[in-house]
């Protein structure tokens, strides 16, 4: 492990998922700490509200020791350069989240050439998973067991409650 670098783990986590949290524990055994930083991504309509995506991430990280969760809003390079870390993680799922990430991570290192970006890859059994897909299932009443951490099943269900299934089927 080195033990002098802590590294920020950036994203919109609307919501968290079981492939966030294999991203998050492979970190944690990397680093001395991760700070997961939980944002708006403004090109999403979010459909947690940034206090309940920054408790849904805490409940679901309390038992990793060296992990914190804190939130922020503005520019990802302004933030790191406020708290003075500059190792950023994100996780590569496909080649097709090649892209994006390439041109986030340029533009983080155009906007501050501090910046560094490790991308880990998450287990194979979750390279699929993606927040849009487990809101999309939940709001339809599927079955959310191995795909979110229990709070956040608990908080789907709250927020898209099964009827609207039986609505489609009626
Ligand atoms: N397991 C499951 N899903 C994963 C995943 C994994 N390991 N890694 C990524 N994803 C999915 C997410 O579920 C999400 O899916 P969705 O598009 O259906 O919502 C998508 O990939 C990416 O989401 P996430 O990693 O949570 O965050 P993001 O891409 O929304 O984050 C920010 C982007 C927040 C880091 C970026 O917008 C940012 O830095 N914002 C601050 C403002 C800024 O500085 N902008 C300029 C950036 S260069």
């Amino acid at each position: 492990m080195n033990k002098e670098i802590f590294a920020v783990y950036p994203g919109s986590f609307d919501p968290l998922t079981n492939g966030h949290l294999d991203i998050i524990t492979r970190a944690s055994k990397l680093f001395s700490k991760i700070l997961i930083a939980v944002t708006d991504n403004c090109n999403k309509k979010h459909s947690f509200s940034l206090n309940e995506r920054l408790e849904l991430v805490q409940e679901s990280t309390k038992n990793l020791e060296n992990v914190k969760v804190v939130s922020f809003s503005g520019l990802l390079a302004d933030y790191l350069e406020q708290i003075n870390s500059f190792v950023l993680i994100r996780g590569l799922r496909a080649i097709s989240d090649f892209e994006y990430e390439f041109q986030m991570t340029l533009m983080n290192r155009t906007l501050n050439k501090k910046i560094e970006t490790i991308f880990l890859i998450p287990d194979q059994s979750y390279t699929f998973l993606s927040s849009s897909m487990i809101k999309e299932v939940a709001m339809l009443g599927g079955n959310m067991s191995g795909l979110v951490p229990k709070c956040v099943a608990e908080k789907l269900e709250e927020k898209f409650p099964k009827h609207i299934n039986n609505e489609y089927t009626k």
